[in-house]
């Protein structure tokens, strides 16, 4: 049962990986278009990734903890510590990248009675460095995260 449940686990952050893969992609290579139209499809690319990224989650979620509750380790530290990091990364996301992307594809598809944003105010709008910062947090989230699941401190 255990080996099925971090079999699980391990495919759920493949999943995750290659889902969320998507999005990291789109956000830098978004910045060096100039075409609204091809902006917008990258962004609905990205928008169809971040959907499986929930399902890598989920099944990253569901073997972990249950391979960690037949272990019998869900309140040992590096547990512990492993849903700390995944809350703050998961809340910067929320805070720092769906706001941002999900106000961009609104803005390019021109609704709530505003006109679809023009060349320029996209151009004005790509220019952020809410990918590097996104980059930094996640990655080092993915890191630590890797880390305490394969040397289990304390
Ligand atoms: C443990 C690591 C990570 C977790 C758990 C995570 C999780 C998430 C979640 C749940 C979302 C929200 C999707 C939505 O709006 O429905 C998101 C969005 C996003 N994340 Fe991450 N992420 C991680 C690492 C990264 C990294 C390393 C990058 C690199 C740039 C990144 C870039 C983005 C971007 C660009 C979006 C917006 C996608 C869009 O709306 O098109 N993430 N992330």
């Amino acid at each position: 049962m255990y080996g099925w449940l971090v079999a699980l686990h391990l495919v759920g952050l493949a999943v995750f990986l290659l889902a969320h893969g998507v999005s990291m992609w789109v956000a830098f290579r978004v910045r060096g278009e100039r075409d609204p139209r091809v902006v917008a499809a990258l962004l609905g690319l990205s928008a169809h990734g971040a959907r499986v990224v929930y399902l890598g989650l989920a099944l990253l979620g569901v073997g972990g903890l249950g391979a960690a509750a037949v272990a019998g380790s869900l309140t040992r530290p590096w547990n512990v510590a492993s849903y700390v990091v995944l809350t703050i990364v998961l809340g910067a996301m929320f805070a720092i990248a769906s706001p941002y992307y999900h106000g961009l594809r609104s803005a390019l598809d021109g609704t709530g009675g505003e006109p679809p944003l023009d060349e320029d105010a996209m151009v004005a709008r790509l220019r952020t460095r809410r990918p590097e910062l996104l980059a930094a947090i996640g990655g080092s989230g993915i890191v630590v995260l890797i880390l305490l699941m394969v040397l289990k401190p304390g």
